[in-house]
């Protein structure tokens, strides 16, 4: 994307935290360093702990040379961009800091030229979002003030149904929806979005595209990382919140929807939310049809022993919380009647691999009588991290005086083809609020509808009489409960 100049400023709301430090800051540095971040700019970083600018600036750039896709090329670059780095310290909690944070905001756009564009990063835990919310609206921080004021709020988006409805509230009290941007770094992803590039912008996927050739679809997103040091958290959270009522969802959505008529927010956030509106409810009488949960054990991750879920730091030692769910889901309109669209995410897995396979229908009739085993039906899988890039697999004939039949791969990766390494989800991301897009934001309705989906699982799964969730040993493919869960249909998991 060409630079455009635009001047903004950036208030980073928790600015101290594990997410600014490994993600916010080096993207926006990668953003600079490659000539798209657009000028002037201005980077307020704001949360409790006391610092000084210039410590606030030392801080990052230590997390810039180890986080960031672009390393700082030379002194006189990384000055610049750290000339617009500030710092003010003070509790979200407390009105006082935004009477401090709309000074420097002044102060900044007073000496310099152009209106006052404002984009506001929540980056604190999301207990926090609705006193900011509140403050921001008291302050009168949240209206525009000649130019536009934008907000862009981190997962999680509420915990259930009815918080994120009020969440949403709260935000429509204080901000308009175009004002709203609800992040999920999945869609800033080079390989998402190329899943719908490769959709709509070929002709010869598009006839394939329906249950008249695709037998099922698989969505992938596995870990070989625990809970690392966030045990506390995800004791609340677990796999079905952590994982899949996002970024599992709007794979599903961006695999499934209709052509939007336009590649813009409005049009692909309704075709979304048309694919939303299909998805079968879950019938609460019928929960292990449609969803499992696991849990990890003791086992190997890549050669390592490592201990299992309950044995992490801030996890109870009875713990049900899913390290693993797997979803069974339906699309019911004319495109998806019947193609069961198979979902799973889990922690503590055989290795790292998110993607999405789409599996054909076997030929309706087998010519080659003599070996007809070694032919699988056609795949199409598009690899979303690591290794990025799609394979295709077809059926061919083994070389020899034999017919004999085998599968081999016609295989893309980004890495190969284009060179450079992809830029970071939050790069995109980031700019896109900066433009004003937001294409690859969630809007509220889809997040409602996504936790109203997932409410009768969450329900049953937060019972007292509910079974316990099925073990697994870290290092594996899950539950062997899900092999069951899945053969129902025929099928099979699909090892990466
Ligand atoms: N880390 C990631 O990679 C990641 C990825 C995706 C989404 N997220 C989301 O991004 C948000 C921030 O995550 P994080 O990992 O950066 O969290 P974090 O490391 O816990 O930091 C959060 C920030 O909030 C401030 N804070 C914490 N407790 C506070 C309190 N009681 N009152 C006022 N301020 C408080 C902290 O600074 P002070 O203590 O100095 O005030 C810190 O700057 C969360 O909503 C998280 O779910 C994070």
């Amino acid at each position: 994307m060409p630079r455009t100049d635009e001047p903004f400023a950036l208030v980073i709301l928790g600015a101290s935290g594990d997410l600014t430090r490994r993600k916010l800051v080096p993207a926006l540095w990668s953003l600079y360093a490659g000539r798209t971040l657009p000028e002037p700019f201005a980077i307020i970083g704001s949360a409790r702990s006391e610092a000084s600018a210039d410590e606030f600036r030392r801080r990052m750039r230590a997390t810039v040379r180890e986080f960031a896709r672009v390393k700082p090329p030379s002194e006189n670059v990384w000055d610049r961009f750290a000339s617009a780095l500030s710092y003010v310290p003070g509790d979200p909690a407390d009105p006082a800091l935004y009477a401090k944070l709309e000074a420097a905001l002044r102060e900044m756009e007073g000496a310099r030229p152009g209106p006052a564009n404002r984009l506001l990063y929540c980056a604190t835990p999301p207990s926090l979002y609705e006193t900011i919310i509140g403050n921001l609206g008291a302050s009168g921080l949240a209206r525009p003030q000649g130019g536009w004021t934008r907000i862009i709020v981190e997962k999680p988006f509420g915990r259930d149904y009815e918080s994120a409805r009020a969440l949403n509230r709260q935000l429509g009290a204080v901000f308009r929806e175009e004002q709203i941007y609800r992040i999920d770094h999945y869609l800033g992803k080079e390989t998402v979005q190329n899943l719908l590039v490769l959709r709509f912008a070929n002709t010869i996927f598009e006839p394939l595209w329906n249950r008249n050739h695709v037998a099922e679809v698989q969505i992938t997103v596995a870990e070989a990382l625990g809970v690392e040091t966030r045990g506390t958290y995800y004791e609340e959270a677990g796999a079905l919140r952590d994982m899949m009522q996002n970024h599992l969802l709007q794979l599903l959505c961006l695999l499934a929807m209709e052509p939007p008529v336009t590649f813009d927010a409005g049009p692909v956030h309704d075709e979304k939310n048309k694919v939303m509106h299909a998805i079968r409810p879950i019938d609460p009488r019928k929960i292990d049809e449609v969803a499992l949960r696991g849990q990890y054990g003791p086992g190997f991750v890549e050669g390592k022993a490592v201990v299992g879920y309950r044995q992490e730091k801030g996890v109870a030692p009875d713990s049900r919380t899913d390290t693993y769910a797997a979803l069974r889901l339906l699309v019911d309109n004319w495109r998806w009647a019947g193609v069961p669209f198979y979902l799973r995410t889990g922690k503590r897995m055989a290795k790292r691999v998110s993607e999405i396979a789409i599996r054909f229908h076997r030929t309706p009739h087998m010519i080659f009588h003599r070996d007809p085993s070694g032919v699988e039906p056609n795949e199409l899988v598009i690899r979303i991290q690591p290794d990025e890039g799609m394979a295709l697999t077809v059926a061919a004939k083994t070389p020899g005086p034999e017919l004999k039949l085998g599968t081999v791969g016609l295989d893309f990766r980004y890495g190969e083809v284009f060179g450079a390494e992809p830029p970071e989800a939050y790069e995109r991301l980031l700019l896109d609020a900066v433009h004003g897009d937001s294409t690859l934001y969630a809007r509220a309705d889809w997040v409602e509808h996504a936790w109203s989906l997932l409410g009768p699982v969450l329900d049953a799964w937060a019972q007292d009489s509910a079974a316990q969730p099925y073990r697994y040993e870290a290092g594996s493919w899950g539950p062997a409960e899900a092999d069951a869960f899945i053969s129902r249909d025929g099928g099979a998991w699909r090892k990466p």
